[in-house]
């Protein structure tokens, strides 16, 4: 069998270059671990998604592609690649066209989660700078793009405290991020991620990860930042397992496992979950979540189980190949 990993272009024209640059950094060292993991089985190639990447994949004659392809560009960029491959019919790890679609529209995906009551912090979608003058959600709000990753776009000053921090930050974001931009409650809990693997009633979770911002230089605002990920990420505590009851354990991956099912998500995913008063507020599902080897909350809950990092690699292809019968 042999697998692609395909992976996209540089955004370095299109999103500020700091971030452009930590992406880029984080795809090319995935690309090569996952490399490395699946030669060890299967003939792998690795390979940029471009215009020509069907005629590529076709002419390497490839049966499965590891899909790494957060997309360049628009509404749905994280599908686009997902409805190259289907269109095409060559199968692929990972979510489909609808639940890629969904899932990077933090603001969908919230219509999605409240409409099936799973619990999400409050929201609104902000076309123009307009739309403030109809706001009516209590300080702090929390100003996020509404289809960016690793907190592209949430930086410290985008939790806002008043109307003119408020408006100053809504037009910034206005012209850095695709619109809309989503207006978050903010919720003041403890944070957890959670990691899904498997299709259907077959989704399991992996051992929860506690996010402990609490040994944060002080002065920093204590959410999970673009400035805390990129620099004070020595400052961040991961626990395994978990400080949590039983009880708080169910409910939050039942909400998770909720949440994935609600987008139609496949094989793998990573719920992120701030928990306030026993309720598991669910702030984004990531439908292509990070799988950096090392840095990514993938590989640390998957190392503290017998699978490790490199079964969980292949574990997304077994799950993708069964999904196919290939
Ligand atoms: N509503 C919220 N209340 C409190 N903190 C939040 C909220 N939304 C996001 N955050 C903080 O910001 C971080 C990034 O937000 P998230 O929605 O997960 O975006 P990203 O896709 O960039 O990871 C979260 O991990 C959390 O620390
Ligand atoms: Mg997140």
């Amino acid at each position: 069998m042999k697998i692609a990993i395909v992976t996209d272009k540089s955004r370095e024209k299109l999103i500020p270059l700091v971030e452009a640059q930590a992406e880029d950094n984080q795809k090319m060292q995935t690309v090569m671990a996952i490399t490395e993991i699946l030669s060890q089985k299967y003939e792998c190639i690795e390979l940029t998604a471009d215009e020509n990447i069907i005629t590529s994949l076709k002419d390497e004659k490839v049966d499965l592609v590891f899909n790494l392809c957060n997309g360049i560009e628009g509404y749905s960029k994280l599908a686009q690649f997902p409805a190259m491959l289907e269109f095409a019919n060559i199968p692929y790890t990972g979510s489909s066209i609808l639940g890629h679609a969904l899932a990077i529209n933090k603001i969908f995906a919230s219509t999605v989660f409240k409409s099936k009551n799973i619990p999400t912090p409050g929201f609104v979608s902000i076309d123009s700078i307009k739309d403030l003058d109809d706001v009516d959600m209590e300080f702090p709000i929390l100003v996020k793009p509404s289809d960016e990753g690793s907190s592209r776009g949430i930086h410290q000053d985008s939790l806002v405290f008043n109307k003119e921090e408020l408006v100053n930050k809504v037009k910034d974001s206005l012209h850095t991020y695709t619109p809309p931009i989503m207006l978050n409650e903010y919720i003041d809990g403890r944070e957890f991620s959670i990691g899904i693997i498997g299709n259907g009633d077959q989704a399991t979770t992996l051992p929860i990860q506690e996010v402990d911002l609490s040994e944060l230089p002080e002065g920093l605002l204590k959410f999970n930042s673009f400035e805390v990920k990129s620099t004070y990420k020595p400052h961040v505590k991961y626990h395994f397992p978990a400080r949590i009851t039983d009880e708080e354990k169910e409910l939050i991956e039942s909400a998770a496992l909720k949440a994935f099912k609600s987008l139609l998500l496949r094989d793998y995913a990573r719920v992120d979950i701030i928990l306030k008063d026993k309720v598991p507020y669910v702030l984004e599902i990531n439908s292509l979540p990070g799988l950096m080897k090392t840095k990514s909350s993938l590989f640390r809950m998957a190392e503290v189980t017998d699978l490790g990092y490199e079964g969980l690699v292949f574990k997304i292809v077994d799950e993708a190949r069964k999904r196919y019968g290939i």
